[in-house]
Formats: structure tokens, C-alpha cells, sequence
């Protein structure tokens, strides 16, 4: 299915979770999710992240934003153990749900209303740009109007010449996959750690920034 860690071994997360420490360049990418976040007015406080992982960024949201509740929603179990250790200072401000999102219909698995979705360093894992397009779908569906979904992924870089993983993929089909979706307002806020001549698997990584109009309004953001 094209998911290349084994995320679902309990050593395997934890040791995962350790190494992935954010570095100042993660946290700069935290950050820019974080200030768009505050800047855009929420429909409804509920935050839901595709791949809450051992939660940096959620626990960075929670602590900054009080009036958020927020979901994660993983398949990996010792990763949900790793997120309930990590948030549980947050009490009842936290809801973590087990899902694929390969898998049926994960938008019933969520508590809605919906007013802002988040992913970092996931939806790269989904194996194919087609998942990327129909989970960009299920998000679009599932968003509030004037909601907003916020995706800082690993990405390929247009100017390359190594091969990439079929998960990763440019800014320019980033968006528009989310276009096709029916997300308004795409924009890349930002790339990071850019490396064309020996790019690792932890190179090259932007965020994505897409709105769900509200209804009956035309105009562009
Ligand atoms: C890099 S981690 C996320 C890190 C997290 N955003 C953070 O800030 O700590 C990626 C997560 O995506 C999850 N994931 C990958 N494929 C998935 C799928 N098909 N459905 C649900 N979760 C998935 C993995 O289990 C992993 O926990």
C-alpha cells in the first residue's frame, strides 16, 4: 500500500518518534501552520490531523490554542499510545481515533463539525498521488465552508533528476489535485530544507494551504 515505515510495531514507533524530534526547520513549518491557523477564522474550533504520529504538532496546537478540541486520526496504534502519553495534560480537549485512511470511509470515524484539517509528513506515506487526490476529496466533503486545510508534506522538487517514492510529488500537482478537489485559495505557504543535488527522505518538504467556500459565495480568497 505503499506505506514504507512500520509504524505499527511498538519499538519501531517509539524509536521513530525519538529520532523525529522537530529541528528548527520542522518547527518553522509548525509555526507557519500554526500562524495560519490563527490568521483565518475558523468556522468551528474542532481541528482534525490526518497522522497524528507521537503528536509535536498537536501538542503545539493545544498549548497555543485553548479554544481548540482537537482529533488525530492514525492506524497505527502504538503511534495513538505514543499521542494519548504525549497529550494527556490536555484532558478532554483531546479526541484520538483509530483509521486508515486507505481504508472505506474514514470520514465516518470523525467528529463533526469540521473547521480546519492538518497533516505533517503523512499523506506522503499513502503511496500514490490518486490516495493524495481522494483523501484531498474526503477532506473537501468534510470540511465546514470556510474551513481550511493545511498539508505540509514531503514533497518532490520540480527541478529534479533522482527518483522519488510515488507518494511525493511537486507543489504544482499538489495543487492541483487539491483544485480537482474543489478547495479554493490554494497556495504553497512555504518549502523547507529544499536539496536537489543529494536529497535524503528527509529533504524537501512544503505546506499546502486550501479553502472550502462557503456556500453561495463565489469570489476567490
Ligand atoms: C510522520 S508521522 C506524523 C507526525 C505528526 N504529524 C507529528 O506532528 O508528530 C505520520 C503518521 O501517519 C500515519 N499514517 C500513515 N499512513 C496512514 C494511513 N493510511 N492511515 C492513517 N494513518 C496513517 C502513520 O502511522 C504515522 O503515525
Amino acid at each position: 500500500m505503499g506505506v514504507l515505515h512500520e509504524f505499527h510495531d511498538a519499538a519501531y514507533a517509539r524509536d521513530w518518534a525519538d529520532r523525529f524530534t522537530p529541528s528548527p526547520p520542522r518547527e518553522a513549518l509548525f509555526a507557519t501552520m500554526l500562524g495560519m491557523l490563527e490568521r483565518h477564522p475558523l468556522p468551528h474550533p474542532r481541528v482534525l490531523e490526518l497522522g497524528v504520529g507521537p503528536a509535536y504538532f498537536a501538542e503545539r496546537l493545544l498549548r497555543r490554542r485553548p479554544d481548540v478540541h482537537y482529533e488525530g486520526l492514525d492506524f497505527s496504534r502504538p503511534m495513538l499510545d505514543l499521542a494519548a502519553e504525549r497529550l494527556r495534560p490536555f484532558g478532554p480537549r483531546v479526541t484520538l481515533t483509530a483509521g486508515d485512511l486507505l481504508q472505506g470511509d474514514w470520514t465516518s470515524l470523525v467528529q463533526r463539525p469540521v473547521g480546519a484539517i492538518v497533516s505533517t509528513w503523512a499523506l506522503h506515506d499513502l503511496g500514490a498521488e490518486a490516495w493524495t487526490a481522494k483523501v484531498y476529496s474526503d477532506c473537501h466533503r468534510l470540511l465546514e465552508g470556510g474551513g481550511i486545510l493545511l498539508n505540509g508534506d514531503f514533497v518532490k522538487p520540480e527541478d529534479t533528476t533522482h527518483d522519488y517514492e510515488p507518494g511525493r510529488f511537486t507543489v504544482p500537482r499538489h495543487l492541483e489535485l487539491l483544485s480537482a478537489a474543489g478547495f479554493s485559495g490554494r497556495q504553497c505557504l512555504g518549502y523547507w530544507e529544499k536539496e536537489l543535488e543529494a536529497p535524503t527522505t528527509a529533504h524537501n518538504y512544503a505546506c499546502l494551504l486550501a479553502f472550502k467556500e462557503r456556500e453561495g459565495h463565489e469570489g476567490p480568497h
